[in-house]
């Protein structure tokens, strides 16, 4: 009989589809079905009940163990339940029925959560484990819509273990109806699993997409920053093929926020910046880009709105490195930079609410404690201004 070992877990949400993923230790077939989801509106608001009414079944024969299926055809900003079965010539295993929820449209509020670090701080501070799984559960409190990790998921990403040590293990629960993304870290060693288990767009190290009024690119700077030559970039860094899809993908984006994300962090004050990403920034400020969310250095720190190199409360881009489920207030500098706006060595997410006009970004750590807030408004003739 098939198990299931990974998931199910949710992938590429689009106003009008979802991709579900698990694992299986043994290969089986892959099937979803999927159920209109009906509210109980007396007694107990907001809940739902079993659901019963099947909408649509989407299966692949083919016997595999990471299993893809990509479920088409849904209402946008709608929630379904889903429900796996896996089945060979031993037996079948089906999971239980999990909520999901579509991409919202443009000019619908939304939710998302950013943290990163769950195996590139465990992975060393094996006292600390429980990190990983107090975050997940205080991002759950806020029941996002989706969520970002900003790499060093793993420890190392060509041991098969650590997926499950470090990431899917912890974050079960949330990861059932919480789509994400993730990027690169120097922890993930570019290895197959990264390519394996993830369903982001090819070719997957970076990439695009849009949710609601905010488009996300995510890059991959270990590929701008080799091990060799950290923390310099190849001389290379203007002229591959990730800076043209940056280029074409910032220039054709069509949203009011642009969100960009890539691990190593150009503004820390901290051990571990990579100041010649510094080198990307004219890029970001010549399409608008409002936030870069970084890691590596694990620690929460803002910047003041950058441009050139220098503070701009008119139309500067903010970085934030979200370190999250790590702390090691040992990396700081004794004091700040000129660039930085708050900063803070504490295990952390990030909640980002976002809505036409304003972004709202807030600290919170493990305990679910505030420990800071930011807020960028954007007028219709897209001006900025920053609380
Ligand atoms: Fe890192």
């Amino acid at each position: 009989m098939p198990t299931i070992v990974k998931g199910p877990y949710l992938q590429h949400p689009t106003v009008s589809s979802m991709t579900v993923m698990w694992e299986t230790a043994e290969p089986a077939t892959s099937q979803v079905d999927i159920y209109l989801a009906e509210r109980i509106h007396s007694g107990h608001q907001g809940n739902y009940k079993t659901p019963q009414q099947l909408l649509s079944t989407h299966s692949c024969h083919t016997y595999t163990t990471i299993h893809q299926i990509t479920i088409d055809n849904l209402e946008p900003s709608t929630i379904y339940f889903y429900q796996l079965k896996s089945e060979n010539a031993e037996g079948s295993v089906e999971s239980g029925r999990y909520p999901l929820k579509t991409a919202v449209p443009k000019g619908e509020p939304f939710s998302f959560t950013v943290t990163s670090e769950t195996g590139g701080f465990s992975g060393f501070d094996r006292s600390n484990g429980r990190i990983n799984q107090n975050i997940f559960q205080q991002m759950q409190r806020y029941r996002p819509d989706l969520t970002l990790f900003i790499g060093d998921i793993v420890n190392d990403g060509h041991r098969y273990e650590d997926w499950e040590t470090y990431f899917f293990g912890p974050g079960q629960s949330f990861l059932l109806s919480t789509p994400f993304y993730s990027c690169l870290g120097n922890h993930e060693s570019n290895a197959s699993w990264y390519y394996d288990f993830f369903a982001f767009p090819a070719p997957k190290n970076y990439y695009s997409f849009d949710y609601g009024d905010v488009h996300f690119t995510c890059l991959d700077s270990t590929s701008f920053i080799k091990p060799n030559n950290y923390p310099h970039a190849d001389e290379e860094i203007y002229a591959g093929e990730q800076v043209d899809f940056l280029l074409k993908d910032l220039e054709s984006a069509d949203a009011t926020w642009k969100i960009v994300y890539f691990h190593y962090p150009p503004y820390v004050s901290g051990g571990y910046q990579v100041e010649d990403l510094r080198k990307l920034s004219p890029i970001f400020e010549r399409y608008g880009v409002d936030l870069v969310f970084n890691s590596h250095t694990i620690v929460y720190e803002r910047s003041h709105p950058l441009s050139d190199n220098h503070i701009d409360e008119n139309n500067g881009v903010v970085y934030v490195v979200a370190g999250g489920a790590g702390a090691m207030p040992e990396w700081l500098l004794p004091k700040r930079e000129w660039h930085t706006a708050q900063s803070l060595a504490v295990p952390h997410f990030l909640q980002v609410v976002v809505t036409p006009d304003r972004l709202s970004l807030y600290a919170i750590d493990e305990e679910g404690k505030l420990f800071d807030t930011f807020i960028v408004k954007k007028g219709q003739d897209g001006h900025k201004a920053f609380f």
